[in-house]
C-alpha cells in the first residue's frame, strides 16, 4: 500500500494544494471517516489516478453530506394554508415602461444569463441539450436561436449585451467548442463568457455511502440551476458585470426556445419598480400540471415545487372559478446585480433531495431508484427579495420547454409551438402566411407587412 504523500499533477478547483502536498493514504483514510470504502480500489490505481481521485475526495464537504443524508426523509413542510396566498401579477402586453427597458439595453446595462449545465437525461440526446436542432424548418440549434436573439437585441437597441453561459463539467468543453466552431453565431467573442457550475456527489439510498462512477472517481452531478449564484461569484463574473456597468441580469434556461430574451417591457417594469427580482408567469394549464407555482408566504414571494404542493391547495379556486394558485413558473427572471451580490454573500441556497437511478461500480444498470442526488434551485432566492415583481406572459408566446423525447414538452410539441409563434407574429405584423413558416430571430417582423410569407425565412 502506498502511504507516501500524493504528488499533484492535475489542476484542482476545490483544494489549494499549492502550499501543502496532498496527504498520505493513511491521512486520506482518516479524513474520509465513514466513507473509507471509496478507497477500496486504491491498490489498483496509477499515481495519476490516485492524485486526481484524492483531489476530488478532499474537495468534499463530508459533514454537509452526512447532514443531508440524515435529513433525507424531511419533505418540504409548507406553513398553514392561511399563510399562503395568491400573487399579484402585471397583465401581459403592458408596454407602460418599455422605453425604460430599451434605454437600459442601449446603455449596455443588461446582461443575459443562459443556464445550460443540466444533464438533459429525460430528452436522452447524446450531446448537450443546447446542440439540439430544434428549429422546425431551419434545424437551428437551441444555442443558435438564443444567440441570434441576443444579436438581434444588439442590432435593434445598439448596446452591448454581455452573455453569460453556465455549463457543467460534462457540458463545458463541448459547449465552448460548439460556439467556437460556429463563430459564436455572430456574437462578439469578448462579450460571451462561459462559466462552470459546481457538482455534488450522489449517495447510496440505503447506506448514505458515496457512489463510485469508476474505481478512481466519484459519481458527481451538477448542483442544480441554483448553483448559478456560487458559480457566478467564484468565476469572478460578478465583478466583471459590475465593471461593465451592468445593473440587471436576465436569466433563462437553454431548453425554452420561445423565451423573449431581455424583453424590454419586462425589464422596464422591473426597473421602474426597483425590484430586486422580477419573474415571468404563465397561467397553469390545470391544477395538477407539473410546474412550480408562485405564491406569497408571509408576504414574501415564493415558488412552490409541484411535488411540495398538496392537492387540496393546488385545486383551490377563487370566486371566479380560477385556480387560487394559478401562476406557473416558466423560469424566466430578471435580477438586480446588487441583489445577486448580496445573495452570494448570504450563504448558499438549500439543497433539494431527489431519488434517482444512478449507475455506479456496484450497480451498473440499476432497475430501481438506488441513490440520492442533491440540487439547488434558483427560485429559492426569491423569498430573500425585499422588492419583487411578477408579469404574466402567454404560454404560446413564451414558454415551450424541451424536456422529453416524446409526448409533452418534446421535439414535436416544441417545433409546433415555434411554427405557430412565427405564423402568429407574422400575421400580427400584417403578413400573409402560406403553409408552415419559421422566421429567423434576426428579422424585424414589421418588414413583412403586406407580404406573402412561407417556409423558412432567413
Ligand atoms: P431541468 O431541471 O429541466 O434539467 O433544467 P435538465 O438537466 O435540463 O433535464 P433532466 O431533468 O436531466 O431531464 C432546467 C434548466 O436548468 C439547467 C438546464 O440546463 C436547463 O436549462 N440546469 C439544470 C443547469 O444549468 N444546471 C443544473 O444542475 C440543472
Amino acid at each position: 500500500m502506498n502511504t507516501a504523500p500524493l504528488p499533484l499533477t492535475s489542476p484542482n478547483r476545490g483544494v489549494d494544494t499549492s502550499r501543502s502536498p496532498l496527504p498520505s493514504y493513511t491521512e486520506l483514510l482518516r479524513r474520509l471517516a465513514g466513507q473509507e470504502h471509496a478507497l477500496r480500489y486504491w491498490d489498483t490505481l496509477s499515481d495519476h489516478q490516485r492524485t486526481t481521485f484524492a483531489v476530488q475526495l478532499l474537495s468534499l464537504n463530508l459533514d454537509e453530506l452526512r447532514q443531508l443524508y440524515q435529513r433525507r426523509h424531511e419533505t418540504s413542510v409548507l406553513p398553514a394554508p392561511e399563510r399562503i396566498g395568491p400573487v399579484s401579477v402585471i397583465p401581459p402586453d403592458s408596454k407602460q415602461h418599455v422605453e425604460r427597458g430599451i434605454d437600459a439595453l442601449s446603455r449596455g446595462e443588461v446582461a443575459v444569463l443562459l443556464v445550460a449545465g443540466g444533464q438533459g437525461s429525460r430528452l436522452g440526446f447524446d450531446a448537450p441539450k443546447g446542440f439540439y436542432p430544434v428549429g422546425p424548418l431551419s434545424r437551428k440549434s437551441l444555442f443558435q436561436l438564443h444567440a441570434e436573439k441576443v444579436l438581434a437585441l444588439q442590432q435593434r437597441y445598439g448596446g452591448r449585451v454581455f452573455t453569460l453561459i453556465m455549463t457543467s463539467p460534462a457540458t463545458h468543453g463541448p459547449t465552448v467548442a460548439f460556439f467556437e466552431h460556429h463563430r459564436y453565431f455572430g456574437l462578439t467573442p469578448s462579450d460571451v463568457a462561459f462559466f462552470q457550475q459546481g457538482t455534488m456527489p450522489a449517495l447510496c439510498l440505503e447506506t448514505g455511502k458515496l457512489l463510485l462512477e469508476t474505481p478512481s472517481s466519484l459519481f458527481l452531478s451538477p448542483d442544480g440551476h441554483g448553483g448559478t449564484l456560487t458559480a457566478l461569484a467564484s468565476s469572478g463574473l460578478l465583478s466583471q458585470l459590475r465593471e461593465r456597468g451592468v445593473r440587471t441580469v436576465f436569466y433563462f434556461q437553454v431548453d425554452n426556445p420561445l423565451v423573449r430574451i431581455a424583453d424590454p417591457a419586462f425589464l422596464g417594469h422591473h426597473l421602474a419598480a426597483q425590484a430586486e427580482v422580477s419573474s415571468k408567469v404563465v397561467a397553469k394549464r390545470n391544477a395538477v400540471e407539473r410546474a412550480g407555482v408562485f405564491a406569497t408566504m408571509d408576504g414574501r414571494c415564493v415558488v412552490i415545487e409541484y411535488s411540495d404542493l398538496p392537492r387540496s391547495l393546488a385545486e383551490e379556486t377563487q370566486a371566479d372559478g380560477r385556480l387560487r394558485l394559478w401562476a406557473g413558473s416558466p423560469a424566466i427572471h430578471a435580477f438586480d446585480l446588487e441583489f445577486l451580490q448580496r445573495m452570494t454573500g448570504e450563504g448558499c441556497l438549500p439543497f433539494h433531495v431527489a431519488r434517482k437511478k444512478v449507475p455506479h461500480v456496484d450497480d451498473p444498470s440499476p432497475v430501481r431508484e438506488n441513490a440520492l442526488k442533491f440540487e439547488r434551485f434558483i427560485f429559492d432566492v426569491l423569498p430573500r427579495a425585499e422588492r419583487w415583481l411578477l408579469m404574466e406572459t402567454r404560454r404560446e408566446e413564451e414558454f415551450a420547454p424541451l424536456k422529453n423525447a416524446s409526448g409533452d414538452d418534446s421535439p414535436a410539441t416544441v417545433r409546433a409551438a415555434l411554427l405557430a409563434d412565427s405564423a402568429r407574429r407574422l400575421q400580427q405584423a400584417g403578413a400573409e402566411v402560406v403553409g408552415e413558416v419559421e422566421v429567423s430571430p434576426l428579422y424585424r417582423l414589421e418588414d413583412f407587412s403586406g407580404r406573402q410569407v412561407s417556409g423558412y425565412v432567413e
